[in-house]
């Protein structure tokens, strides 16, 4: 059963982190498109940020079932600091990729503008998803 769950925990981890690669694709082809093909491409865009956001609540909840059965304690200084990174990432997430496509649909900023901060979300997330694998993987003793 805990294998299992680790199983998933990995699994959903993944799909936490790699669609985010695909995105500086999907960034790139939206270069110098409008209209249909641009609003047609953001609509990938957000398929791909409503992936990870799905993948990122398994990956909460098998953590927490992880923690639960497994011989890591809360207290766990890596499990504490995956927790802070977390939580700052979720209040990040919610105002990084939305907010800007409103502001692109409501003509507040052009298309240009809007790839140069999406690229720029994109690299943030990943950097803050890159900490936490790190701090799973290697599990350091922090305190
Ligand atoms: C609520 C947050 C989280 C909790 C409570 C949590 C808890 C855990 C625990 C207890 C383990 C140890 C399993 C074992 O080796 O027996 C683990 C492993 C792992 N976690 Fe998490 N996790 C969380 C978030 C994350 C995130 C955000 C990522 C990736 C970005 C991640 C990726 C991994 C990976 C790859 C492993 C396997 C590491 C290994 O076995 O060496 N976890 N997690």
């Amino acid at each position: 059963m805990y294998k299992s769950i680790v199983f998933i925990h990995i699994l959903s981890s993944i799909l936490s982190i790699g669609p985010f690669f695909v995105l500086f694709v999907v960034l790139n082809q939206m270069k110098g498109k409008n209209g249909e093909v641009l609003v047609s491409q953001i609509e990938v865009f957000q398929t791909a940020i409503r992936i990870v956001k799905h993948a990122g609540h398994v990956l909460v909840v098998s953590g927490i079932l992880l923690v639960w059965q497994g011989n890591w304690p809360w207290s766990t200084s890596w499990v504490v600091m995956t927790l802070v990174v977390m939580i700052s990432s979720i209040v990040f997430l919610a105002r990084a990729f939305k907010p800007k496509i409103r502001q692109f649909n409501a003509g507040i900023i052009d298309s240009n503008v809007l790839i140069q901060r999406l690229r720029f979300s994109v690299w943030q997330y990943i950097f803050l998803l890159l900490i936490m694998l790190w701090l799973m993987v290697a599990k350091p003793n922090i305190w």
